[in-house]
């Protein structure tokens, strides 16, 4: 173990390792994991002969570049089962992740993955200063959705005391985090939100919770919104990030002592940021689209899928792995209005600068003739908000949208409770030119 590593903590070795120790692991399983694709998955296997490449031709880690991309149609196109890469015997679970239109993406984990996972998940709550003698509380869904048994298996495993809450249900939760005094919680950042509501509607300080740390993902939330969370409930709020396709929560997890965004778990996932329209690998620091590549997977390899998820790789701090920065937003997610891209997060930003705005809010596209306009709909911070300061802290967003993005949009400040509440994933856009 580096003498960093003795000082920052009982770390599995390897999040401290040297780059070089991290690089030879990561291309000695690379190997592997692409051969196991293409010998035990049609889809890999036509896909890579197409491409007139072979697992042989990995011989160094950018030799990765060469090899196809995978994306959320070749899963759909496979469904239910034909990414599975070992026989159904060897399969101990199964997730699948609903997205909006068609059917679902389907993932599958043996024993080892199951057991991979919940040790990533341990060390993310680790990372996030979670200790064996915390009790947990997960709010994430549980069910098909990744969020709450990867949560739960991942708690269990650093030794805390699971709290298997799951989603919805707020005056319970609130009623639940009172009694037991759970010192972490795992939750979405846009449900936390809520839940901070709840609070107040029981007559309770939310900063008197016994809580101490929240690990906030599955959706895109900007640092204001991390700032406006510590604020409200005094806790450390960190980023956990994921996706089912990889695995489910804990492919990253931002450590507590910096709050610099995810530490990428990258002994087990393999990344990349490509130019989205022309996939060609961007160098460290330059912004595009992240790309993962599964590096011990047994039930489900994946190799170079495209998350949608725009952001940058940064250099190690706390750890000698990479970060990713905190995501911009999907590239699902970014509106075009009259020619100008606006992702939630900008506009979630400027919100969150106005105390008297609460900090939920919803995005409705629609079409005025051959016109995109864009109505940001808030609500008051609370009743005691008049109705000048409501119509003035409308106006100063959409003049702040206006300077810093470049468009005119409509704001509505309406009374407390208007916009509706997530108990999952915030649905920050309605877009009505789709009716
Ligand atoms: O959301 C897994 C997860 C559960 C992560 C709980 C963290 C906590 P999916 O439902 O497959 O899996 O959605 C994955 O959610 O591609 C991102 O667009 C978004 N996402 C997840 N975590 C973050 C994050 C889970 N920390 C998709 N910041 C991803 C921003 C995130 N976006």
């Amino acid at each position: 173990m580096s003498d960093k590593a003795k000082t920052l903590g009982p770390y599995e070795p390897i999040e401290v390792a040297s780059r070089d120790e991290i690089s030879a692991l990561q291309l000695e399983r690379l190997k592997w994991s692409v051969r196991h694709a293409y010998e035990n998955v049609a889809h890999y296997r036509k896909a890579f002969d197409e491409a007139g490449i072979h697992p042989d031709d990995l011989k160094d880690l950018s030799d990765l570049a060469k090899f196809p991309f995978t994306t959320k149609n070749t899963l759909r196109d496979n469904y239910p089962f034909d990414m599975f890469a070992v026989p159904m015997e060897q399969v101990v679970r199964i997730h699948a992740s609903s997205g909006t239109t068609g059917k679902p993406t389907v993932v599958g984990y043996t024993r080892k993955d199951i057991d991979t996972w919940a040790t990533l998940v341990a060390r993310s709550i680790h990372a996030a200063g979670g200790r064996p003698s915390d009790k947990v509380h997960v709010a994430y869904g549980y069910g098909l959705f990744t969020g709450g048994l990867g949560a739960h298996y991942g708690a269990e495993k650093l030794g805390c005391a699971v709290i298997p809450m799951s989603g919805g249900s707020s005056e319970k939760q609130v009623q639940l985090i009172g009694d037991f005094k759970p010192d972490i919680i795992m939750v979405t950042p846009s449900y936390m939100l809520a839940l901070a509501d709840e609070f107040r509607r029981q007559g309770l300080d939310p900063r008197k919770s016994s809580l101490r740390i929240g690990i906030f993902g599955a959706e895109p939330w900007t640092r204001a919104m991390r700032d406006e969370i510590e604020e409200i409930f005094d806790i450390d709020a960190v980023d956990i990030y994921g996706l089912s396709e990889m695995m489910g929560p804990g492919v990253a997890n931002e450590c507590v002592e910096t709050k610099d965004g995810p530490t990428i778990w990258e002994d087990h996932f393999y990344p990349e940021i490509i130019n989205p329209e022309t996939g060609e690998v961007l160098p460290d620091g330059e912004e595009g689209e992240l790309v993962f590549t599964s590096l011990t997977k047994e039930a489900m390899p994946i190799i170079r899928y495209r998350t949608r998820d725009l952001t940058r790789l940064l250099p190690g701090t706390a750890r000698s792995m990479r970060r990713m920065d905190k995501i911009t937003g999907r590239s699902d997610d970014m509106m075009i209005i009259r020619g100008v891209n606006v992702f939630p997060s900008q506009i979630e930003e400027i919100i969150l600068e106005d105390p008297r705005l609460s900090p939920h809010y919803q995005l409705v596209i629609d079409k005025k003739g051959p016109m995109d306009i864009l109505t940001v709909n808030m609500e008051a911070a609370d009743a005691s908000i008049s109705l000048e300061d409501r119509e003035a802290a409308g106006k100063l967003v959409a003049k702040h949208v206006k300077n810093r993005i470049g468009i005119s949009v409509i704001t509505n400040v309406n009374s407390p409770w208007a916009v509706e509440r997530s108990e999952g994933k915030a649905k920050r856009i309605v877009d009505l030119r789709k009716k």
